[in-house]
């Protein structure tokens, strides 16, 4: 993609393509011979495993939807049809729903790994756009999919997430019934949304799998950032991606696929909510709506705020909050291995996460130890803005870093490293 190309023809068929299609070239230049730097680690791989997870997501979707019916009245029937009648219906469910999260985990860690080596700045800034575009696109997949069911707690999701717009209303009187009418396309959640949410998500993975192409197309042009967060500076700093990191994200791909195994065949229903085993009921509101896992700490923002057109704004907030992070970064750093400050506040914002997680997953009203938890959300929700738009901008001017080895191969082989010519 970028650089002098070291691809040269085989056989004389290779060369006869080659020369009117480029694509083992392109092949040979990004995946095989590409400089790499020597010292990735495991949390390299997940770029690799998401990639694995998209496909898995698409092809056992397909498998599914010859399967299912779009329809109010059937849906809940054609999933359970699937489940019992169809060949191997259950596995390809099963791997399709506990493949859901096994993505969204694979993604949080891929974003953290970014966050914590600074890998999304400069000349990173548009990997990790693209990233959060992706990270977009995939949390209204997941939204659609978890409809689709149309058990009780996809019907009261889909009925509170697309309610949200009726809080335009207070800006613009009208609008926001108005659009959450159009989103539904009729008077309340039904037939008509369930269709278009079908739709959309049968389309939706197909325009991710055409962002990743972009994320790792840009990703090619600065090559990956490392865990030190310091450029590559001669050839000895990298290796070639094959076969050093074709094995090694192979290996890696192979523990998660066995984690992701441990869950479709032991514990299937384990991200899942038993709700949703009940069909879908418009007279009958479960006694608390809760997202899946993966949305919980932007649902515990949205309920912190008394006033919904203020919480929307606020969950809003939170995801565009993550373009700018290649802007409000003010160190000349990269890498947290050498802030010895900002790693703290790091690990303070992972549990900030996790401490909104939870206090999503609880009702309204939850206590713990005689403090409400909604107050513990707000906290939360107040670390995690401060963490992007105080701390990080302030601790970067001021913090002093840790002094930055000379190399990449020094720090990994060295004296035994020649030092690079300046
Ligand atoms: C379907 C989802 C995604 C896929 C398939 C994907 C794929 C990849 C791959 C293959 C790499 C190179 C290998 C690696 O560094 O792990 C990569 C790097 C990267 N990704 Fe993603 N990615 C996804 C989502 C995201 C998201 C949501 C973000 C951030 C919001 C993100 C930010 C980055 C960054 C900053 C890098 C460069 C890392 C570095 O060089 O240190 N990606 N991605």
């Amino acid at each position: 993609m970028s650089g002098q190309s070291s691809y040269t023809p085989r056989s004389g068929l290779s060369k006869w393509i080659d020369q009117r299609l480029p694509l083992p070239r392109f092949i040979n230049d990004t995946m095989m011979t590409f400089p790499t730097p020597r010292n990735l680690n495991i949390w390299y791989t997940f770029g690799g495993i998401l990639t694995f997870c998209l496909g898995v997501q698409i092809i056992t979707g397909i498998v599914l939807a010859m399967h299912y019916v779009a329809n109010a009245g059937m849906a809940f029937n054609s999933v359970e049809s699937i489940m019992r009648d169809v060949n191997y219906g259950w596995l390809v469910r099963f791997i399709h729903s506990t493949g859901a999260s096994m993505f969204f985990l694979a993604v949080y860690l891929h974003m953290f790994r970014g966050l914590y080596y600074g890998s999304y700045k400069a000349p990173r800034e548009l990997i990790w756009i693209i990233g959060v575009l992706i990270y977009l696109l995939m949390m209204a997949t997941a939204f659609f999919g978890y409809v689709l069911p149309w058990g009780q707690m996809s019907f009261w999701g889909a009925t509170v997430i697309t309610s949200l717009f009726s809080s335009i209303d207070q800006i613009v009187p009208h609008l926001g019934t108005a659009i959450t009418t159009w989103l539904w396309g009729d008077f309340a959640v039904g037939d008509a949304t369930l269709n278009r949410f079908f739709s959309l998500h049968y389309l939706l993975p197909f325009i991710i799998a055409g962002v990743v192409g972009l994320h790792i197309w840009a990703l090619h042009v600065p090559g990956n950032n490392n865990p030190l967060g310091i450029d590559v500076k001669s050839p000895q700093d990298t290796v070639p991606f094959h076969p050093y990191y074709t094995v090694k994200d192979a290996f890696y791909l192979c523990l998660y696929v066995l984690l992701f195994a441990v869950f479709v065949f032991y514990a299937p229903d384990f991200f899942g909510n038993p709700d949703n085993y009940e069909p879908a009921n418009a007279l009958v509101t479960p006694p608390d709506i809760v997202p899946e896992w993966y949305l919980l700490p932007f649902y515990a923002m949205l309920r912190a705020i008394p006033q919904k057109l203020i919480g929307v704004l606020v969950l809003g907030g939170a995801i565009v909050t993550l373009v700018f992070i290649p802007w409000l970064d003010t160190s000349r750093v990269r890498s947290c291995r050498f802030r010895p400050l900002m790693k703290q506040f790091f690990w303070a914002f992972a549990v900030d996460c996790l401490i909104l997680g939870y206090c999503g997953s609880q009702g309204v009203d939850a206590v713990l130890f005689g403090v409400p938890l909604i107050w513990l959300a707000r906290l939360g929700t107040l670390y995690y803005f401060g963490y992007f738009w105080v701390l990080m901008p302030v601790i970067g001017l001021i913090e002093t870093p840790k002094p930055l080895p000379a190399s990449i191969a020094q720090s990994v082989l060295g004296d035994s490293a020649t030092a690079p010519a300046e």
